[in-house]
C-alpha cells in the first residue's frame, strides 16, 4: 500500500480498514514511511478526525508494536493510572502512597515533561539519589515487597506512540481526540492491569479547552478499555487554573510531601483522594467510594501514606530525609521574586497554560526531548480562582536560576490572570465521572 494513498484517502473523509493503518504504522517505525509522509497523515486526521473502529484499530496497533509488562507476578488486583496531562498535576506522587497504604499495588510506568505539561519522572528526580530506570525485574521485585513502584517508561511500550508523539508535539497535531485516545490507550494496554482510572483534564491548561470535547475524550477512552476487558473510569477534572499552588519539579514534590502529611491545598487533596479512592473501587476493595475515600483520609491521618512514600523513596535510592525536611532537600532555588498586582480585583480566571510555559521558560520543561530541565525552579500560585487582590499585593512568586528567560515569565504569569469584580462561578475539581 502506498503511503500517499492513504493519506489522500484520510484527507479526502474516508474511513481507513485495519490493515492500511497497519501497514502506515509499522512502515514508518521501519522507517519506509518518512516523517513528513505521516506528518501529513497526522495533519489529515487533525482536520477529518477518525472514527471509533479506525481509532480501535489505531491504538491495537500501536499497543502490539512493542513488548506487554505482564505484572500477574505481583499478587492481588492491579490498577493502573493516567493523567491526560496538566499544570501542578503531581497526583501520581500522592494517589501511589495513598492506593499502596490502602493494599492496593501500584505498579507505575510514567514519562516526563514535554511543553507546558509536567512529568512525573522528571518531578521524581528532584530527589537527590532517587532512581527512575528501574529493570522489569526490580520493577517488580519492588511492588511485591513494599506495593509501590514509579518508574521511567522505557522505549519498549508502544514505541510506534513514542514515535508518533514525538512527531505530533512537533507538528501541532497533539490535540485531537482520536490521537490521543490511541496513544493513552495503546500505553495502558502494553500493561497488564485489571483496570485502569483515567483523570480526563478540562481547561485552559489541558489539550482539551471545552467540557464537550473532554467527554467525547472520556467516553473513548472508556470504551477502548472495555473492548480489551479492563475496567475503565474517567474522571474528568478542572484544569482551568493551576492544581494546588505549586508548578515546577522540586516544589511539585514538596507539594505532593505535605498533601500526604495532610497539609495540602484544598483542590489538589480533593482530586488525589478521589483519584485513590476510584482506584480502590476499580480494584474491588471497597464496593463504595464513601467508604474508600474514608480509608484514604485514615492513611493520611495515622501517617501510613507519608510513610508509604519514604519507603519508596528508600527502595529506589532517594534521601529520604525529603519526607522529614523537604525544603532543606530539594533543590529549590533562593532566587525568588514575587509579582505585584498594579491593580486590585477578585481572580475570575488564570490562564494555566501559561503559567506551565512561565515555567517552562524559567527552565523547568523542555521544548525539545534533549532539553535538559532545572529542578529547582518553576512557579508558585499565590492566589487562586475567586481570591481577592489589592494593589500591591503579591499574587505569584517565581523560582529562577542564572539561564531562566525571566522577563518572558514575568509577562507571562501576570497575562495570565484576569480580574474583575464579581466573585467567579465556583467550578468543582471533579467535573464528571464517566464509567
Ligand atoms: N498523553 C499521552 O500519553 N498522549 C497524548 O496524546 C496526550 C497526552
Amino acid at each position: 500500500m502506498r503511503a500517499v494513498e492513504l493519506i489522500q484517502k484520510k484527507r479526502d473523509g474516508a474511513e481507513l480498514t485495519r490493515d492500511e493503518i497497519r501497514s502506515l504504522i509499522e512502515g514508518y517505525l521501519s522507517e519506509r514511511v518518512p516523517d513528513y509522509q505521516m506528518a501529513a497523515f497526522l495533519m489529515a486526521v487533525y482536520f477529518r478526525h477518525m472514527s471509533e473502529r479506525e481509532t480501535y484499530y489505531l491504538t491495537e496497533i500501536m499497543a502490539k508494536s512493542g513488548e506487554f509488562l505482564d505484572l500477574s507476578e505481583i499478587p492481588g488486583p492491579k490498577v493502573d493510572k493516567h493523567s491526560t496531562g496538566g499544570v501542578g498535576d503531581k497526583t501520581t506522587l500522592v494517589v501511589g502512597p495513598l492506593v499502596a497504604s490502602c493494599g492496593l499495588p501500584f505498579a507505575k510506568l510514567s514519562g516526563r515533561a514535554l511543553g507546558h505539561t509536567g512529568g512525573t519522572i522528571d518531578k521524581l528526580e528532584s530527589i537527590p539519589g532517587f532512581r527512575t530506570a528501574l529493570s522489569r525485574e526490580d520493577f517488580i521485585k519492588q511492588v511485591r515487597s513494599i506495593g509501590i513502584a514509579i518508574a521511567g517508561q522505557t522505549g519498549k511500550i508502544a514505541p510506534a506512540d513514542k514515535k508518533i508523539y514525538a512527531l505530533r508535539d512537533s507538528t501541532a497535531t497533539v490535540d485531537e481526540v482520536s490521537l490521543i485516545a490511541s496513544s493513552i490507550m495503546s500505553k495502558k494496554l502494553s500493561i497488564g492491569s485489571d483496570a485502569i482510572v483515567l483523570d480526563v483534564k478540562v481547561g485552559s491548561g489541558a489539550f482539551m479547552k471545552d467540557l464537550e470535547n473532554a467527554q467525547k475524550l472520556a467516553k473513548l477512552l472508556v470504551s477502548i478499555g472495555k473492548q480489551h476487558d479492563r475496567r475503565t473510569i474517567a474522571l474528568i477534572t478542572d484544569m482551568d487554573q493551576p492544581l494546588g499552588t505549586m508548578v515546577g519539579n522540586s516544589l511539585e514534590v514538596l507539594e505532593a510531601v505535605r498533601t500526604l502529611q495532610g497539609e495540602g491545598p484544598e483542590d489538589f487533596e480533593e482530586l488525589c483522594v478521589n483519584l485513590a479512592g476510584w482506584m480502590l473501587v476499580a480494584g474491588g476493595l471497597f464496593e463504595s467510594l464513601e467508604k474508600a475515600i474514608e480509608e484514604v483520609r485514615k492513611r493520611v491521618a495515622d501517617g501510613s501514606a507519608v510513610e508509604k512514600f519514604r519507603e519508596m523513596v528508600k527502595a529506589q535510592g532517594g534521601d529520604t530525609r525529603v519526607l522529614d525536611d523537604p525544603e532543606a532537600v530539594l533543590p529549590i532555588s533562593r532566587k525568588t521574586e514575587e509579582i505585584k498586582a498594579s491593580k486590585a480585583g477578585r481572580v475570575v480566571r488564570i490562564d494555566a497554560e501559561k503559567i506551565g510555559v512561565a515555567s517552562m521558560v524559567l527552565g523547568g520543561g523542555r521544548s525539545a526531548k534533549e532539553d535538559r530541565i532545572d529542578h529547582s525552579v518553576g512557579v508558585e500560585v499565590l492566589k487562586k480562582r475567586g481570591e481577592r487582590i489589592e494593589i500591591g499585593e503579591p499574587f505569584a512568586r517565581l523560582y529562577f536560576s542564572s539561564k531562566s528567560d525571566l522577563e518572558r515569565a514575568r509577562y507571562l504569569v501576570s497575562s495570565a490572570y484576569e480580574l474583575g469584580e464579581e466573585t467567579p462561578e465556583a467550578v468543582p475539581i471533579i467535573r464528571e465521572v464517566i464509567e
